[in-house]
Formats: C-alpha cells, structure tokens, sequence
C-alpha cells in the first residue's frame, strides 16, 4: 500500500487545526516583515559618511522585498481563512536594527541587518516545516522567501567580510 496521507486539503475542515497553527505562524511572519521594512526604512536613512552609501543603498532595495514579502504573508493568511491582523497587534522585537549611537557606526548596520536576517532565516525554516505534506502553497512560497532573505543575508555577511578584512569590525 502506498505512503498514506491526508486526502484532505489544507482548505478542507478536517484540516481546520492545522490551518490554524499555520495561519498563526503567517501572522508572525507577517509581523517580522512589517517591522523589517521600519527598520530598513531607519537604517537606510540614518547612515552619514561616504562607505556607507553601498550599504544605504542595498537596504532601501530590500525595503520593497521585504514589504512584498509582507503583502504575500497576508495573502495567504487570508487564502487560509485568517484575518490580517491590525496595527495594535504589533509587537517590536529588533533589538539589533536599533540606530546607532553615532551615524556613521555602519558595522553596527551591518551585523543588526545580518542577525535579523538570521532570525528570518530560523523561523521561514519552521513554518516550511510546519507546512510540509499538508499546505504545499504556504511551503512553496515560503521556500521562495527563503531564498531571498538568505540572499540578503550573503550580501550583509559580504560586506561584514571586507569591514573585517580592513580591521573595521
Ligand atoms: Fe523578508
Ligand atoms: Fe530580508
């Protein structure tokens, strides 16, 4: 006899639980990336000095990333029979996207960029798991997401690489 799996999709009641913890999980995905997009819109901003210009320059090109990541988390908790949540929902967490104490600190950008990015990185591998054989749509787009933000994070570790390479950090 073949491998058994649930005949039911993830829209079908049988699947109501499981729906739910996903839709849970889309929700602090949801989260992450909204506050993603605050901290880059700051830290694209804040940056003085010429060496940071590259790096100005890649956050305020992951900024629409990110909030697309953001528009396709509330998709699909809608597809998913969840409710986007509101604003008052929200719950800070990026201690390490915080401004520096001094502007032109760009390696304190840099290492809080690759620590959330990280973070990404930890929970989209969760809720790829979570999804597996039962919500192949939240897995596949997951999985693309996954990509970009690893993406990122190669960049940010890149750009670590030379500050370290020049005793800077
Ligand atoms: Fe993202
Ligand atoms: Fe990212």
């Amino acid at each position: 006899m073949a491998v058994t799996r649930s005949d039911a999709d993830i829209l079908s009641e049988s699947n109501r639980e499981k729906r739910e913890e996903i839709v849970e999980l889309l929700k602090r995905a949801y989260w992450m990336e909204i506050e993603t997009v605050m901290s880059y819109i700051a830290n694209s901003t804040n940056p003085d000095g010429v060496r940071a210009q590259e790096i100005v320059e890649a956050l305020e090109q992951d900024i629409q990333e990110e909030l697309g990541h953001a528009q396709q988390f509330a998709r699909r908790i809608k597809e998913l029979y969840g409710v986007v949540p509101g604003s008052l929902g929200f719950t800070p967490e990026q201690h390490s996207l915080q401004p520096p104490e001094q502007q032109t600190d760009i390696v304190h950008v840099i290492k809080g960029v690759i620590e959330a990015e990280r973070e990404g990185i930890r929970f989209y591998n969760e809720v790829i798991e979570a999804a597996d054989q039962v919500d192949w749509v939240t897995q596949d787009m997951v999985v693309d997401i996954l990509r970009d933000e690893q993406a990122h994070l190669r960049l940010f570790e890149g750009f670590l690489r030379e500050y370290q390479a020049e005793g800077r950090a």
